[in-house]
């Protein structure tokens, strides 16, 4: 059964001598903060399961109830809102800010319609233009819980503060979250890893030599890729050193990003299934626009050429393919426009 994402607490007495109950039950395990059904709805409270339930609750663990069926539960026990003190806690700021961008997603949806991906990707490719996509993205991601994890309500704030332009960063924290929803990576934790690791992934530039930054990575020297090759590792060390409380799985991507599938990646020169597809989703996302900016060759590339290109797995140098299969192939999919097609 699915927890709920919404429950309230209520007290065992509350259940009065009543053996069968029209709603579920969960118990709160305080040692870790999770809830698990505990009895669902018309299904008798034994002894038994009395008993355990009084052994859960003497260890500190609570009853809890589906915020959906409160109406059955005040009614069934003939309760009043205001007796039940879980009901009564005054709602958070983050969370009336979060009602209100839901109600405004809401609307926007019902207005424009939902996203749209490769149609909205289309005109933004041919308009060259991607502020209505990672505007999108901001009022989605303003929709996530503010009490999941650090890394949710990290996700969320960084794209209401910086989610406002269209910029190199931008367009890849946008493209690599449609790629993760698209490849049915859709719940917020991943969404919310992927965002952070698009922000952060290139932190450890700022601590290499600035010609480096400045320089086509085509005309790199040996020692050079070198040193390039470590940012992936000092963006890591940056953010493990700063204490910001980011999630395992994002730190994973971020020191991933440069792991290809067939292993020609860095810095671990993983394979396959040894790299989070969530790295690949990035490292394939920055490297589209690191190239169609230029930072691999020297010189600018029209989105079409690289995307016809990829298509074709034509030989180009720079060019790098190696994403897996399901990505790879999520990607020309997204990414192929008539343009594309014609010229192909
Ligand atoms: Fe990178």
């Amino acid at each position: 059964m699915k927890i709920p994402e919404e429950l309230f607490h209520i007290e065992k007495d509350m259940l009065k001598d009543v053996k069968i109950f029209p709603y579920h039950l969960f118990v709160y395990n305080p040692s870790n903060g999770s809830y698990t059904p505990f009895l669902f709805a018309n299904s008798p409270l034994t002894k038994d399961k009395s008993d355990f339930l009084e052994f859960i609750l003497n260890k500190g663990g609570e009853l809890a109830v589906d915020m959906k069926q409160k109406k059955t539960f005040l009614t069934s026990s003939e309760l009043e809102e205001q007796d039940i003190p879980s009901l009564n806690i005054e709602t958070h700021e983050l969370e009336k800010s979060r009602d209100l961008n839901m109600a405004n997603l809401e609307m926007e949806n019902a207005t424009k319609g939902e996203v749209k991906l490769k149609e909205d990707l289309r005109s933004s490719l041919a308009e060259d233009n991607f502020l209505e996509l990672i505007t999108r993205v901001k009022n989605e991601t303003m929709t996530f819980s503010v009490r999941k994890s650090h890394t949710v309500s990290l996700a969320s704030y960084l794209s209401e503060k910086l989610l406002n332009e269209d910029n190199f960063i931008n367009r890849i924290v946008a493209i690599s979250y449609y790629m993760a929803k698209n490849c049915d990576m859709k719940d917020e934790e991943a969404l919310s890893d992927i965002i952070c690791a698009a922000f952060f992934c290139h932190l450890g530039h700022t601590q290499l030599d600035t010609k480096l930054t400045h320089t086509p990575h085509l005309e790199f020297s040996e020692s050079e890729k070198k040193q390039y090759r470590k940012h992936p590792s000092l963006s890591h060390h940056l953010l493990k050193k700063s204490g910001v409380d980011l999630s395992q799985r994002c730190m994973d991507i971020i020191f991933q990003h440069h792991e290809r599938d067939d292993g020609s990646g860095y810095p671990m020169f993983k394979k396959g299934e040894h790299i989070d597809q969530l790295s690949l989703i990035l490292g394939a996302v920055t490297h589209i626009f690191e190239y169609t900016f230029g930072y691999v060759t020297g010189t600018k590339t029209d989105m079409i050429t690289v995307i016809r290109n990829l298509k074709n797995k034509s030989f180009t140098p720079g060019l790098e393919f190696e994403f897996g299969d399901k990505i790879y192939e999520s990607l020309i999919n997204l990414l192929s426009t008539d343009t594309v097609d014609d010229a192909a």
